[in-house]
């Protein structure tokens, strides 16, 4: 296939390139630098130059693709505006794409996150929806749904659409940004490694390398209108992680009172995020794709030199 990648020089995207290639995709990435067109040419794609701004740009490149990959996002619009310009920024963007691929067939996967359906006191699975965000879910993850139901929606104009959900850490020796890395220098700067209440909440974690291979295997045969759960099956409660972190940092995991002052005290802006449950099944995934995580797990890729430098 001819796949169109944008966001090829991040996290994801970095990892994704090279797993199409390696599976005989000829892949063209988005590069709105000279830096950039390096990197992903470094990776084995061909270049576009051009930025997520220019819709009549992404329109053309996803014409000219037999499929499109979507991983980038305009985090820059994060200090001005929130995750709410962040994602007002990328809904467009999914019309755009599309304007150009309805009534094709062509896959179009773009990256979400295993929080939207929201707490549905149970393990979320690939059937539960993304939450209809309202005006009380400003400022929240929660605003970003928005872009998962307009991919999902593509498909009833003949779009083979799907969202790939990624865990709340996604980790690799290339984490530059994620959660996890923040909430090590959290450990480091207050001296103890917190965790909310009693710590049982459950977050999920993915290596970024099976992300990708999870993106390639929707972007092969994955059904229109679907959501893929890249998560590890269940979910990790935060007090594990958080002793985790404590015990190779040299500093005692300790409860953070559930408290309105306490909690933010800790976390700041991950307030809201530390304190959610996200339980997650990848039962759909792995059965429909064939899927098999096959990287390190959390517990083990904590010990891969990246997250605790020696020294
Ligand atoms: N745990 C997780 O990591 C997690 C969980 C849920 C959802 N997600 C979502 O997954 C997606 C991918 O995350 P990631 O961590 O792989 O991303 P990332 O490392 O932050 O990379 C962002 C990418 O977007 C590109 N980009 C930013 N602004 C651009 C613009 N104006 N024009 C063109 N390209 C632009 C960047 O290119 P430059 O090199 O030019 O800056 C970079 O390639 C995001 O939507 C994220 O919200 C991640």
């Amino acid at each position: 296939m001819r796949v169109f990648v944008t966001g090829g020089t991040g996290h994801s995207g970095s990892y994704i390139i090279p797993e199409l290639v390696a599976a005989g995709h000829e892949v063209t990435g988005l590069a709105r630098s000279e830096a950039a067109a390096a990197a992903i040419s470094a990776l084995g794609a061909k270049v576009r130059r051009g930025e997520l701004q220019d819709l009549d740009g992404l329109k053309e490149a996803a014409a000219d693709a037999d499929g499109v990959v979507h991983v980038a996002h305009r985090q820059d619009l994060l200090v001005t505006g929130g995750i709410d310009a962040v994602a007002a920024a990328e809904v467009p963007i999914m019309h755009a794409y599309g304007e150009a691929l309805a009534g094709t067939g062509k896959p179009l996967v773009v990256a979400g996150s295993i929080g939207s359906s929201g707490p549905l006191g149970r393990p979320v699975t690939e059937e539960d929806s993304a939450l209809i965000a309202g005006d009380e879910h400003r400022g929240t993850l929660h605003a970003r749904n928005v872009v998962e139901t307009t991919v999902i929606g593509l498909a009833e104009r003949g779009v083979r659409s799907s969202v790939v959900r990624i865990a709340n850490i996604a980790h690799s020796t290339t984490d530059r940004a994620g959660f996890l890395l923040r909430l090590i220098a959290l450990a480091k700067e207050k001296g103890f490694a917190g965790y909310p209440g009693d710590g049982a909440n459950l977050w999920n974690a993915v290596h970024i390398r099976d992300v990708a291979s999870l993106f390639r295997l929707a972007l092969e045969k994955g059904p229109a209108g679907s959501y893929w759960h890249a998560v590890e099956d269940g979910g990790v409660p935060f007090r594990e992680i958080a002793e985790a972190v404590g015990a190779r940092l040299g500093v005692p995991a300790v409860s953070i009172p559930a408290d309105v002052l306490m909690v933010p005290g800790y976390f700041g802006f991950l307030a809201n995020i530390v304190t959610q449950s996200y339980p997650a099944s990848n039962l759909i995934t792995r059965r429909t794709l064939g899927w098999e995580p096959a990287q390190p797990r959390l517990r083990d890729d904590l010990d891969n030199g990246h997250y605790f430098p020696a020294g």
